[in-house]
């Protein structure tokens, strides 16, 4: 007697993710999002999901260091690479740890209100600095322009943006 395999089953395939410096091992199916597995297998649920067709931005993670809208990305593809969420923000992801520079500048220049886009903002503009640490505010512009917030106006997120790069310029200087 020949033994099926119920589909399912069949298609589940063992994923190993590098997440925030800790390896996770996922069996999952090929066809789902990077967001996916993160918010519902990891539970990191701090990237959100708002149009889940990479418009909105908020579910940026960084990918080797560079934005990326996990909305837009199947899981798998982020094999052998090192993936950064918001949870890794806050002293080294350390839960109830120090802001980041970045997390406090968007708290002291009120730069969010429902919150729903943030995790997407920073993890854009951590990648953005790290890439562009002297980046005017005109650069900073353009690229949160990529990123949708239906809340603020834009301003305040440009300012807190441009103040943490301030911070650590001057926190290398001296
Ligand atoms: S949820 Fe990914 S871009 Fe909107
Ligand atoms: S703060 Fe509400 S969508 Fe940006």
């Amino acid at each position: 007697m020949t033994e099926t395999t119920p589909a399912a089953a069949r298609d589940l395939q063992l994923l190993t993710l590098d997440v925030n410096g800790e390896r996770h091992e996922v069996i999952t199916e090929p066809r789902r999002t990077l967001v996916d597995v993160l918010r519902h297998d990891l539970r990191l649920t701090g990237t959100h999901v708002g149009c889940e067709h990479g418009i909105c931005g908020a579910c940026t993670v960084l990918v080797d260091e560079r934005p990326v809208r996990a909305c837009l990305m199947f899981a798998a593809q982020a094999e052998g690479a090192r993936i950064r969420t918001v949870e890794s923000l806050a002293d080294g992801g350390v839960a109830g740890g120090e802001l980041c520079y970045l997390q406090k500048a968007f708290s002291e220049h009120h730069s969010l209100q429902c919150g729903f886009c943030t995790p997407g903002f920073l993890m854009l503009a951590e990648g953005f600095l790290a890439e562009r640490p002297e980046a005017t505010k005109d650069e900073i512009r353009d690229v949160v322009a990529a990123n949708l917030c239906r809340c603020t106006g834009y301003q305040t997120i440009v300012e807190a943006i441009d103040g943490c790069a301030v911070a650590r310029r001057r926190t290398k200087e001296n």
